[in-house]
């Protein structure tokens, strides 16, 4: 079985660093269009720079706050070396990447919505979107069903 610290690694060192830099790829396109006068692309310029804004800060907590704490805790042995609190913690910070998961979802169906209208000399743009809400959902899958479970386990002592 994957271990806790190689399911971080996966999360982290795979997943949020292709879906950083997936989607920071596709902005770059889809501004460059922009740029070149695409009324479509303009309109979903700013949607993705809330999107890539929102997904760094959802990112950054999970690795800096709730990872961190998760890998601690299991080298010590004890859910953050007995630190009291620690379920309470767990409780409210998972409630909270829980709630951040379906506001990134309800976007980016909002942005795969919008990509639609590309011309299709640009639909592999338009795919991409797509491919990429794909791996986002599993991605949150694996955080909600496998890691957030395992967590709980943990800190409940
Ligand atoms: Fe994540
Ligand atoms: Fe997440």
């Amino acid at each position: 079985m994957i271990s806790n610290k190689e399911l971080i690694g996966v999360l982290v060192d795979v997943q949020h660093r292709y879906l950083r830099k997936t989607l920071q790829y596709l902005f770059n396109s889809v501004k460059k269009l922009a740029d070149e006068g695409d009324k479509n692309a303009e309109t979903l310029v700013p949607e993705i720079v809330a999107m890539l804004d929102a997904l760094e800060d959802h990112f950054k907590g999970e690795e800096q706050d709730l990872f961190s704490k998760i890998l601690r805790a299991e080298k010590a042995g004890t859910p953050d070396s007995g630190e009291p609190g620690a379920l309470e913690f767990f409780e409210v910070t998972v409630r909270e990447l829980i709630s951040e998961h379906e506001e990134t979802k309800a976007f980016f169906d909002k942005v795969v919505g919008l990509s639609e209208s590309l011309e299709d000399e640009h639909e592999e743009l338009a795919g991409g979107f797509v491919t990429l809400a794909v791996v986002l959902n599993a991605h949150i899958l694996l955080e909600e069903e496998l890691l957030f479970p395992r967590a709980e386990a943990l800190f409940a002592g």
